[in-house]
């Protein structure tokens, strides 16, 4: 699918996805800044949640890049 971690590859924004977006590594955590663009974006999954417990620098808006769609 075309989630984040996809489209910054194709597009040559450097960004890690160690597992290749099967949440199973935080490589890919990313911080959203804007908190509307972060209400827009569906709700993580409890997978999700799990991965980004253990991602370095867990912030309220962050998410797993591979898992946004
Ligand atoms: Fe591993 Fe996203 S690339 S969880």
């Amino acid at each position: 699918g075309d989630n984040i971690l996809h489209i910054a590859q194709t597009h040559d924004v450097e960004m890690e996805g160690a597992c290749e977006g099967s949440c199973a590594c935080s490589t890919c955590h990313i911080i959203i800044e804007d908190e509307k663009m972060y209400d827009k974006i569906p709700e993580a999954d409890d997978d999700e949640n799990d991965m980004l417990d253990l991602a370095f620098g867990l912030k309220e808006t962050s998410r797993l890049g591979c898992q946004i769609v």
